[in-house]
């Protein structure tokens, strides 16, 4: 591999992004896109999703900082000279055309000959699974075909990235689903990078090579679907990634934690003695114990089947509140132990960043190897 297959593909180098009424909604956002993978960007209504695709598409300019496509800065590139494409959460489809001809839009603008333009728009629809609807008028269609037409309008102009803002949104579960799983399959055939938003956690975990969790204009966390989800680290990520429980603790040495009364046994280290901290225990890490043999012990409040699992609420008599996914039923008012391993507890330190969070990971990892 050569260099330039190395360089990433998209990079933000702290950009900001401030409207005329003084509202900054994205500030100092820095992060690398890899050629060829599946990235999302995830996080609740409002936090600047849409806006980074609007600055990677160039319908929007910075205020502040650098977009480099390819190692080159383009923060003033018109988004018609960009290599890129959006697919839009509405679809933006033209009623009055047919599947073929909205798919071969952009092609016929580029005054492309008919031969290529029959090839190319065929090709995309293969792609697709709509060989044969080439006809069809748009309003003759399901959603899940019309998103399929709008993944088809994109790809047709052979963009190296595809960006898609909640396309499945519009969807039932079950397409949705279906869709999820279809979308993950183009984005390997085709091989180009995709820059999907969401604000469903699942469907992030699901689809994902790596994850941005953002929350109010800037970046909390990005990583590896199961990174995020074993080592969120800060409780808006565990909380808004899966169901967490979170309390409060102190480290009271490394490997040795204290919270809800009790000191166990943990994985982490590289705090300062008797630091404050948050736990994060996930509830299918807990297991519902006789009460002399668990770790805690906490009242059963209320239990609900959940299809597969049982979700189990209880406090122990710190006032803590567990939550627990378990095959086991309790019973609603009994006392019962709650079990779990030393690697289930996961120590975040308050309002740490992610940088801070690696500097103090490497400085732990370097001393234990001295040790
Ligand atoms: N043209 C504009 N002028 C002023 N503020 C804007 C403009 N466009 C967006 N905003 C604000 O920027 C912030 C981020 O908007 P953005 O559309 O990026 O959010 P989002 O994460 O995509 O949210 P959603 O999940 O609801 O789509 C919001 O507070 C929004 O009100
Ligand atoms: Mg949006």
């Amino acid at each position: 591999m050569g260099a330039s297959a190395e360089q990433p593909i998209i990079r933000f180098e702290r950009v900001t992004k401030s409207y005329d009424d003084g509202e900054t909604v994205l500030k100092e956002v820095s992060f690398e896109i890899r050629r060829g993978q599946f990235y999302t960007l995830l996080g609740p209504s409002g936090c600047g999703k849409t806006t980074i695709l609007r600055l990677i598409a160039g319908f929007q300019e910075p205020s502040s900082g650098e977009i480099y496509f390819d190692g080159k800065v383009i923060n003033r590139v018109p988004a018609n000279e960009r290599q890129v494409n959006t697919v839009f959460q509405d679809y933006a489809l033209f009623p009055h055309l047919d599947v073929f001809e909205n798919v071969a839009f952009g092609l016929r603008i580029k005054r492309m000959k008919q031969a290529d333009v029959e090839n190319k728009v065929l090709e995309a629809l293969r792609f697709v699974n709509l060989k044969g609807y080439e006809k069809r008028q748009i309003t003759e269609l399901s959603g899940g075909q019309r998103q399929r037409v709008a993944i088809a309008r994109a790809i047709v102009n052979e963009p190296q990235v595809l960006l898609l803002d909640e396309p499945l949104s519009a969807l039932d579960l079950k397409l949705r689903t279906e869709m999820q799983y279809e979308l993950r399959e183009l984005q390997r055939r085709l091989g180009i990078t995709f820059i999907f938003v969401t604000h469903d956690q699942e469907e992030a975990l699901a689809m994902s090579d790596e994850i941005f969790v953002m929350k109010e204009g800037t970046i909390q966390q990005s990583g590896t679907p199961t990174d995020i989800y074993d080592e969120p680290i800060n409780r808006f990520v565990a909380d808004f990634i899966g169901e967490s429980n979170i309390v409060a603790g102190q480290m009271v040495r490394d490997y040795e934690v204290r919270f809800a009364g009790h000191t166990f046994e943990c994985v982490d280290g590289g705090f300062r003695p008797d630091e404050p901290v948050e736990i994060v225990i996930r509830p299918e890490d807990l297991e519902i114990t006789p009460p002399e043999s668990g770790k805690l012990v906490v009242k059963v409040d209320s239990q609900l089947f959940r299809g597969v699992h049982y979700e189990i609420i209880g406090y122990d008599d710190a006032g803590n509140e567990w939550m627990v996914h378990s095959t086991k039923r309790a019973t609603v008012g009994e006392r019962v132990g709650l079990g779990f391993d030393p690697e289930a507890i996961h120590v975040m330190r308050f309002g740490e960043t992610e940088e801070e969070f690696d500097r103090r990971l490497l400085a732990y990892e370097e001393s234990a190897n001295e040790r």
